[in-house]
């Protein structure tokens, strides 16, 4: 298996106990520092990308592939080891500010027990480095925050100090499942320009789940587009945003609001629940589709570089031939 980076899936298929799909052929790597944005519509499949990563699957299970964590494959490694990695190595951030936390206990408690798990630490030199994150995520009043309860705070406040306790460990990379959707929108690009901060600041990684193209265009360096549990399209953001190459990017780059107030345009039809039985997980809402398409799997078609589709048509921006 090539591409040694800081975090590789190759190939993840993720199931239900009786075999159905929710994820197929998986494949994605991410270096340090890198912003990788996933994007896709609800129910395609991103929570649980992220939830198998971390080997959390829940109900499902990862039925094929490998996920490596500087090469370490995350599936044989022995639990301890994944559990200390969560933390250390992989934060997570969750789309319900607050989901990550305690709300019975003070923050600055919650913040000196994630460090002291981890290494010895004093309850001084631990509130220092909590309000330093704290600082960098633009909270004020850092000492009171850590001095309340969840319940005491905003949402914005909320989401910045668990993004702050996924810090708390310096990892490598932090996975954020949808980490500004439940938030005002002045507050959602408020933590767009924090979260990259943190890489800025610390080099950390990060995997974004989202479904705004929005946030792509503003933080990822590259993106994949996910339909019906498939990576659709996957690339530098530039390349994929002025070149997209698979119909369902150009519809979701269709359905963004323009400035000129030209109206979005929806995506026609709906998901149905068999996109796992065609060789096309788009198939039945492509305006392009063709015969072919109906018959052939959809493979992989290198563009240029890293971009690639998934798409038989062989789409190039016009009407299939
Ligand atoms: N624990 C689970 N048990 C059963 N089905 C699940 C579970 N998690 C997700 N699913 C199903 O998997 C599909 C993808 O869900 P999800 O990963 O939550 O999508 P997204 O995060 O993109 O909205 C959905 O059809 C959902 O119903
Ligand atoms: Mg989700």
């Amino acid at each position: 298996m090539e591409h040694i980076g800081l975090l590789d899936v190759h190939h993840l298929t993720v199931g239900y106990p009786d075999g159905g799909r929710v994820l197929q052929d998986i494949s994605l790597h991410i270096h340090e520092g890198e912003i990788v944005c996933v994007i896709g519509e609800s129910g395609c499949g991103k929570s649980t990308l992220l939830n198998a990563i971390l080997q959390m699957p829940g109900r499902l299970h990862i039925t094929e592939g490998e996920i490596l964590f500087r090469g370490r494959n995350l599936r044989t490694l022995p639990r301890e080891e994944v559990r200390r990695l969560r933390g250390t190595g992989m934060g997570m951030v969750f789309q319900e500010p607050g989901a990550s936390m305690d709300p019975i206990r003070k923050i600055g408690a919650q913040f000196y027990e994630t460090m002291r798990a981890h290494a010895p630490i004093s309850r001084r030199e631990a509130m220092g480095q909590a309000e330093d994150l704290l600082a960098r995520l633009d909270l004020q009043d850092t000492r009171r925050i850590l001095g309340s309860y969840p319940v005491e705070l905003s949402g914005g406040q909320k989401q910045r100090v668990a993004i702050a306790l996924a810090m708390a460990l310096r990892p490598d990379i932090l996975l954020a499942d949808e980490p500004t959707s439940a938030l005002d929108v002045t507050v959602q690009a408020q933590i767009v320009e924090e979260l990259m901060r943190l890489r800025d600041d610390f080099g950390t990684a990060l995997l974004v789940v989202t479904h705004n193209m929005g946030v792509v265009s503003r933080m990822a360096d590259k993106v994949a587009v996910m339909y019906g549990g498939r990576i659709v399209e996957y690339g530098y953001r530039h390349d994929v945003m002025t070149a997209p190459a698979h119909p369902y990017t150009r519809a979701l780059m269709d359905a963004i609001p323009r400035p000129d107030g030209t109206p979005p345009k929806a995506i026609p039809g709906v998901r149905t629940k068999k996109e796992f039985d065609y060789p096309c997980p788009f198939l039945d809402r492509c305006p392009y589709a063709h015969p072919a398409c109906r018959t052939e799997k959809a493979e992989k078609i290198p563009i240029h570089g890293e971009h690639w589709t998934l798409c038989n048509a062989g789409f190039k921006g016009g009407a299939a031939s």
